[in-house]
């Protein structure tokens, strides 16, 4: 278990629960051994090679809500080794994360990446800031060529976070990955259709 998770999502009911159903004693070993809330090299580059993450904040309701946001692979910088952000675009305007987080500012976030079976899980605290007083940061959060306004850029101050077993991820390929994974077999019906035409011409 990664960095500082356990102190955050093992709340008292939590811990009563592993207590009952036996596996306390070994999540209380891990925890003893994990510390800190920095990102090693090893999550930057998965965070650096997404192109969509699911956040979760909630409501002054008490009602958790999830949003899928995408974009360009990237487009969740890494600050630094404890900060993330990303633009918050002119999208839909039901403004529901962002109005969400002004009054909870506490956030969950899923990474997945289903072609290698691996996900990120990340606890932050959300941090809204204006686009124009920061331009050096809207430079390097505000992706060349976005086509969609940006609105704010939301900061995302990593509280903790975790990798999950990959056991029930189903492996799935985008178009971009499934076409990488054809281009040999493309290539190989190319000169198998070369050497169809050779053979009818010397008929
Ligand atoms: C013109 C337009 C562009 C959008 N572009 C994106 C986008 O690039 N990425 C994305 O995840 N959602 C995009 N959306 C969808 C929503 O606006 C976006 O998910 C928004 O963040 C919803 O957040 P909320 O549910 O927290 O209110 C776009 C919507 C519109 C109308």
């Amino acid at each position: 278990m990664a960095r500082n998770y356990a102190s955050v999502a093992f709340t008292k009911e939590v811990k009563a629960l592993q207590e009952r159903y036996g596996s306390r004693k070994v999540y209380a070993h891990v925890e003893q051994k994990t510390s800190g809330t920095g990102l090693t090299d090893s999550e930057k580059h998965f965070i650096q090679d997404r192109d969509s993450f699911y956040i979760a904040s909630t409501g002054e309701n008490g009602f958790p809500y999830v949003q899928h946001r995408g974009g360009k692979k990237g487009f969740l910088r890494t600050i630094d080794s404890v900060t993330l952000g990303f633009a918050d675009l002119h999208g839909n305007k039901q403004y529901i994360s962002v109005g969400n987080t002004t009054t909870n500012p506490k956030v969950s976030l899923i990474l997945m990446d289903y072609a290698h079976q691996a996900r990120l899980k990340i606890y932050a605290e959300v941090e809204t800031v204006d686009i124009d007083s920061h331009p050096d940061l809207a430079n390097l959060v505000i992706p060349e060529g976005y086509e969609s306004i940006a609105e704010r850029i939301i900061l995302l101050h990593i509280i903790a976070f975790d990798w999950n077993c990959p056991k029930y991820i189903t492996p799935r390929y985008t178009i971009e990955e499934i076409n990488e994974m054809l281009m040999p077999l493309q290539e190989h019906i190319k000169e198998l259709e070369s050497e169809v035409a050779r053979l009818k011409e010397d008929q």
